[in-house]
């Protein structure tokens, strides 16, 4: 490489000319990669202050923290809060923070009408988005990207009314009548009595329980520019309103590829228990490329997702009890050891990442598949509003705009 001028050349040969030099910026463009052109800001790549991910080592922090630290120390309402405004809450902010959401977690009557109108056994991933977005349409007081205080307004109940929302759905699915958001509980435990009403489990289990949906929640709150939140940055890079963006990214995550992963990897567990195939044949029909192997491997990570050791752990106090051993968690840890003793995998960097144990938890928790991914989205809301925020804050910020690279026709001669 040569730098002179400001610009970086690198020699390349062409059959014909022999040697000449291109510049780095167009040969990066003219793959995708725009990161160094700056006639192209704003379209794949972004800077950010809230996610760090080292991929080889195996890295997750939130604004600086340790995804470890946090799992274990803070509850999801301090990490939301950490995520959105960039600081771990003092104990006033966190009481302030929490109050508000307590006041604004019911939704509209109308509203509440609206969600109970839709389809009962539509996925519940198209009705959160749908009623993410119209809540645009009720509070119109909260929708300019402009100003502050109705951005910070708009924080607010979304993070108040998504459990609302969640909930409601759930219960339309399984034609039970909504509970109604009670004050006197926090965050999460609102969440999972507007869900499961009395359905709960009591006790030492029902602790592990609360515990369990809050750490997920944790593990789940950001993960810088995966599919939803560059879906969130790019929909709001229009100047579109937070509820609008927010909407999109709930479409982005519902992909089996995506949100719908944890599913799909339950999907796959069930299909070996009931098929009765051998863990080692499974994973040879993996090696020839006929069937994938669900919850290995990530974009990102080349080595463990710190956030499946965390979740690991989790399955094992709930799922590997003798009062309640998990069929398909045993199935999960033997199918693990068993990838990862073979270098056809490790040498892949092939490694369980965040999605591998989710399923396995929330069924035994009671949640039926298809509300899984709803549960990403209710952890991923504090990541997709804080991302909503910075873009606004940046100096750079301008419509996005990707770069297409044309492999069509020529121009072609018109018939007639
Ligand atoms: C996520 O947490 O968003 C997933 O691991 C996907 C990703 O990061 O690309």
């Amino acid at each position: 490489l040569h730098y002179e001028g400001g610009t970086l050349t690198l020699p390349v040969f062409t059959g014909t000319e022999g040697e000449r030099t291109i510049e780095l910026k167009t040969l990066l463009g003219s793959t995708g990669m725009t990161t160094l052109d700056p006639g192209f800001g704003n379209t794949a790549s972004c800077s950010s202050k809230i996610t760090y991910i080292d991929g080889a080592a195996g890295i997750l922090r939130y604004r600086g923290y340790p995804i470890q630290d946090l799992a274990v120390g803070s509850s999801f309402l301090e990490v939301a809060y950490l995520v959105i405004y960039g600081e771990l809450p003092e104990p006033g902010q966190l009481k302030e923070f929490s109050d508000k959401l307590r006041e604004n977690a019911d939704i509209p009557d109308d509203m509440g009408t609206f969600i109970d109108a839709m389809p009962r056994n539509g996925h519940p991933m198209s009705l959160v988005a749908s009623a993410v977005n119209t809540l645009a349409a009720y509070y119109d007081d909260s929708v300019d990207p402009d100003d502050e205080n109705q951005v910070e307004l708009a924080t607010i109940r979304l993070m108040a009314k998504l459990p609302t929302i969640a909930a409601r759905i759930y219960r339309n699915s399984i034609g039970e009548q909504p509970i109604a958001p009670d004050p006197s509980l926090d965050y999460v435990e609102n969440f999972t009595r507007m869900t499961f009403g009395d359905a709960r489990p009591d006790g030492e289990l029902g602790e592990l329980f609360g515990k369990a949906v809050d750490l997920l929640l944790i593990l789940h709150a950001d993960h810088e520019l995966n599919c939803s939140t560059a879906t969130v940055r790019v929909v709001g890079s229009s100047q579109a309103d937070i509820f609008a963006s927010i909407a999109s990214g709930v479409n982005a995550l519902s992909g089996p590829s995506h949100g719908g992963a944890n599913q799909a990897v339950l999907e796959m567990l069930d299909e070996i228990r009931d098929s009765g195939v051998s863990i080692e044949d499974f994973l040879e029909r993996v090696k020839n490329r006929e069937v994938r192997l669900m919850g290995f491997g990530h974009r990102v990570y080349k080595n463990f997702d710190p956030r499946s050791k965390e979740i690991k752990g989790l399955a094992t106090q709930i799922l590997d009890r003798d009062d309640n051993p998990d069929e398909l968690f045993e199935l999960a840890l033997k199918l693990e050891a068993a990838a990862l003793a073979d270098s056809y995998f490790t040498e892949r960097k092939l490694y369980p990442n965040v999605d591998f144990y989710t399923g396995v938890i929330y069924r035994a928790m009671g949640f039926p598949t298809n509300m899984f991914t709803v549960l990403f989205a209710l952890g991923r809301l504090p990541g997709w509003i804080a991302h909503y925020r910075e873009q606004l804050h940046d100096p750079a910020f301008r419509i996005a705009r990707p770069r297409q690279h044309y492999i069509g026709a020529n121009e072609r001669r018109y018939p007639g």
